[in-house]
């Protein structure tokens, strides 16, 4: 058995791009957790057909998603990336595919955790919620039918849990809801992130200090600059006295294209060779797939469902 323990989270394919908010909040934390976790990440593809999907867009940002995870520095020799409607859930497992009918959007979200037996879920603030159903679940499963769930633990780290829109420093950064503007893109290009980095609403003044109640939009700023430089906002904070706030926007500008200019060319490359993207997403699939199918046997037992055998 693995002394690792296990993460597993999840995106949805429902944009062309990842945002900064996704890469921040979730995708940078699955890469480091690689080195340390046995760790499962997915593309959940029928999460994002709870609401409707052009059926070729859909396919497309899927391969897309895929390959920016990918871009982002996920390396399938040390993680499991797989494509959730890959792995069937169902109680008749490996006969048909969980339909959306049957799961209600957290109901599916918590199969997932729970179906791998994560222990911990590393995740944006705004899916606490979601995590504490799954908990609740395990444990009332756990309760009635013996220990068979690990309750997940979120894994949110809260310098990054939540990155506001650039045009409205109050409102989440959301692929849905933001404008493009208020979005800066993994994919953008590099002129059009310099180019809505230095529209971003900051706060009457000048100085270039943190202050949430104050300055949302100098704050927000400087918690990105800080989390993709590794320095400290208080550093920055003392970097910038007396500057104002063109010189610190254009510096955070070179640095998210930095960041994002790498991620960007190799998910490029790995589109290019889509067969290659689909081995890796099929043999992903096949190693979710033991892991599920582990945990199923077990329920199946605990419940007293007639074992499945071999057809
Ligand atoms: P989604 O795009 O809803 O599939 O989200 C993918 C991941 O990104 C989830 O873990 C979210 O919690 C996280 N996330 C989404 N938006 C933000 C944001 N503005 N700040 C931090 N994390 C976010
Ligand atoms: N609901 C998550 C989101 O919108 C995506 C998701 C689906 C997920 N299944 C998951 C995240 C399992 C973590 C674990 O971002």
């Amino acid at each position: 058995m693995s002394p690792r323990l296990r993460v597993l989270s999840g995106i949805q394919p429902t944009a062309d791009s990842f945002h900064l908010g996704n890469y921040l909040g979730a995708v940078r934390q699955w890469v480091t957790l690689q080195d340390t976790h046995d760790a499962f990440y997915c593309v959940v593809d029928l999460h994002a057909i709870t609401v409707p999907q052009d059926p070729a867009l859909l396919t497309r940002r899927t391969r897309v998603a895929a390959a920016q995870l990918l871009g982002a520095g996920l390396d399938p020799a040390r993680c499991t990336l797989f494509v959730q409607s890959h792995v069937p859930k169902s109680a008749r497992e490996g006969q048909e595919q969980a339909s959306v009918g049957l799961f209600t959007y957290p109901i599916l979200q918590a199969a997932d955790i729970l179906l791998y037996q994560a222990d911990q879920v590393p995740v944006g603030e705004d899916q606490r919620q979601h995590l504490e159903l799954s908990r609740t679940l395990a444990q009332r499963f756990n309760h009635r039918y013996g220990q068979t769930f690990v309750p997940p633990q979120p894994y949110i780290l809260a310098e990054v849990a939540k990155i506001y829109d650039l045009q409205d420093p109050t409102a989440k950064m959301s692929k849905s809801s933001s404008s493009p503007q208020g979005i800066v893109d993994v994919l953008d290009t590099p002129d059009v992130i310099r180019r809505k980095i230095a529209r971003a609403v900051t706060d009457t003044g000048s100085e270039v200090r943190a202050d949430a109640e104050a300055k949302p939009g100098v704050t927000n700023l400087l918690r990105i600059y800080s989390a993709l430089s590794g320095e400290p906002v208080a550093t920055l904070e003392a970097k910038y006295e007396g500057t104002g706030y063109g010189a610190f926007k254009k510096d955070l500008a070179e640095l998210v294209v930095a960041s994002f200019a790498p991620i960007r060319e190799k998910t490029e490359r790995i589109l290019a060779d889509e067969a290659g993207l689909d081995r890796i997403l099929a043999d992903g699939a096949a190693r979710a797939h033991r892991v599920a199918g582990q945990t199923m046997a077990a329920v199946r037992e605990r419940i007293g469902l007639l074992p499945l055998r071999d057809r």
